[in-house]
């Protein structure tokens, strides 16, 4: 689903190779040295998420990985980061070995169920094409109690400047009630959202079974 609309099994496809080759393509765009600000705000984003020395923590949409070294700090177990783009991920490997790079559409990630502690997704959310079996699989990964912290080091209107010039369809990132709408079936609630001129932060927390509740792998 994008801008609301309902894909085919083919354009979802189509539209994820347009991107994959764009972001091939567009490396460097992504090196150091970082917007004034940025990388003080992707500080904030990573810390947000509160991560415990011992987590199992995914980078959604890793590109080539401005976020990794910042989460190693917290001394996860084990970082995986996950992107549609080789290319992207070639350049995450060269500076970050330590990082498990996996090549594919966040759909169709296979890690084990309930076996994340904390997922981010930051500048990828207006590029997701299939929400909803996205969020279903990032809702089937994540243990209970689990946080998802979706952002954007630039503020949610940062993506009207790239709409233009973008070769594949950007949605807008989420108010409130849209994400819970998105999330809340899939077993999240909303613990915090920021929303300024130049920093987006939403953190959702997977809530813990009912007693009696069966989760979905069982
Ligand atoms: C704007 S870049 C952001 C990269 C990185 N998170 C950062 O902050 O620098 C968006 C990335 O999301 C990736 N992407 C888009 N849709 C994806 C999907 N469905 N599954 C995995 N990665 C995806 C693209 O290949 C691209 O590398």
């Amino acid at each position: 689903m994008i801008f609301g609309k309902e894909l085919t099994e083919e354009e979802i496809n189509r539209i994820n190779e347009v991107q994959r080759d764009f972001f091939g393509g567009l490396v460097h765009v992504f090196d150091p040295p970082l917007p004034e600000g940025v990388p003080e705000r992707l500080e904030l984003i990573v810390a947000s998420a509160e991560i415990n020395k011992g987590d199992r923590v995914l980078d959604v949409g890793s590109g080539t990985g401005i976020l990794i070294p910042l989460i190693r700090v917290y001394e996860p177990e084990i970082i995986f980061a996950c992107d549609l783009s080789e290319v992207m991920l070639a350049r995450l490997k060269e500076h970050c070995p330590y990082a498990h790079a996996i090549a594919a559409d966040l759909r169709d990630l296979t890690l084990q169920a309930d076996s994340l502690d904390v997922v981010f997704m930051n500048a990828c959310y207006p590029n997701i094409v299939d929400k909803e079996s996205s969020f279903a699989n990032i809702g089937r990964m994540m243990k209970a109690g689990g946080r998802l912290v979706i952002s954007h080091p630039m503020g949610k209107s940062f993506i009207d400047s790239l709409k233009e010039k973008s070769p594949f369809p950007l949605d807008d990132f989420p108010e409130q009630p849209e994400v819970e709408r998105l999330l809340e079936p899939h077993g999240f609630e909303i613990q915090r959202f920021v929303d300024e001129a130049r920093l987006y932060i939403l953190v959702a927390t997977k809530r813990h079974a009912a007693c009696g509740e069966r989760a979905d792998h069982e």
